[in-house]
C-alpha cells in the first residue's frame, strides 16, 4: 500500500526525474520535446501574427478613418437637389486629381426624403455611376426608376440595389454633408446586398457572406 502511494506520488511530481523520464535531470521540471513543442509552436504563432496582425490592420483600418474635410467637394446649393430624382454632377476624384479629364466621373445625386430607406444617415443620397459589374458607367432612367448599364444588362433599383444582370453588389455611394448652405460630396464607399458600408472596393468584388475577408480594399481605390 505504502509503495503504491509512493509510486502515485512520484506520478504526479513536477520533477522529471521522479516522473521516470530517460535522461532526465535534477531538479528538471520540463522535458525537452515539451520545450521543443512549444518553441515551435510560439514560432509559428509569431509568423502567423507577422503576417496576419499588418494585413488585418490594412484590411479594418480605414473603417474608423474619419474623411477630411478637403475629401469633399462642392457640388452645388440645396436648391440644386430635391427629392424627387437624381441630378447628375460631375466631381474630380481625389487619386485622379492630377489626371485631368480621366480623373472625373459622375455622381447621381438627390436629397433624402423623410422615410427613403437605405440613406445610410447621408442627407443627401450620391450614387456613382461606375457599374459593379465591371466597371462601366451606368445612367439613370427617371421613367422606370432604374439605374442601367448599357455593357452586359446590369438593372439597379434607385437605391442602387441590384435587380437585373451581372453586377454583384449594389451601386457604390459616396459620404455627403451639407455646409453653409453647399451640398458637399465626399468619399465613396461600397456596400453589400443588405447595405451595410465598406471601404471601396473594385468592380467585381462581392461582399456578402466570406467574400468582404477575399476582397479586401486597396489603397489605390477611391
Ligand atoms: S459592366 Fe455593367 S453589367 Fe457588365
Amino acid at each position: 500500500m505504502a509503495a503504491d502511494e509512493q509510486k502515485s506520488r512520484r506520478r504526479k511530481s513536477v520533477y522529471t526525474a521522479d516522473r521516470g523520464y530517460p535522461g532526465a535531470f535534477s531538479g528538471e521540471t520540463v522535458t525537452r520535446r515539451a520545450l521543443f513543442t512549444g518553441g515551435v509552436l510560439a514560432a509559428g504563432g509569431i509568423a502567423t501574427a507577422a503576417f496576419g496582425l499588418p494585413s488585418l490592420g490594412f484590411a479594418l483600418g480605414p473603417l474608423f478613418q474619419e474623411p477630411a474635410d478637403e475629401a469633399f467637394l462642392d457640388v452645388g446649393t440645396v436648391g440644386d437637389f430635391n427629392t424627387e430624382t437624381f441630378t447628375p454632377t460631375v466631381i474630380t476624384l481625389q487619386a485622379g486629381a492630377s489626371a485631368g479629364e480621366a480623373g472625373k466621373t459622375t455622381v447621381y445625386v438627390r436629397q433624402a426624403a423623410p422615410g427613403d430607406e437605405n440613406t445610410l444617415d447621408q442627407p443627401y443620397i450620391a450614387i456613382s455611376t461606375r457599374c459593379t459589374h465591371l466597371g462601366c458607367p451606368v445612367r439613370y432612367v427617371q421613367a422606370s426608376a432604374r439605374f442601367i448599364c448599357p455593357c452586359h444588362g446590369g438593372v439597379y433599383a434607385a437605391d442602387g440595389a441590384v435587380v437585373g444582370g451581372p453586377p454583384v453588389r449594389p451601386l457604390d455611394r459616396f459620404e455627403t454633408r451639407v455646409s453653409n448652405g453647399r451640398v458637399l460630396v465626399g468619399p465613396r464607399f461600397s456596400l453589400n446586398s443588405s447595405f451595410e458600408r465598406f471601404p471601396p472596393r473594385d468592380p467585381s468584388n462581392h461582399l456578402d457572406g466570406v467574400w468582404k475577408y477575399l476582397y479586401p480594399p486597396r489603397p489605390t481605390v477611391d
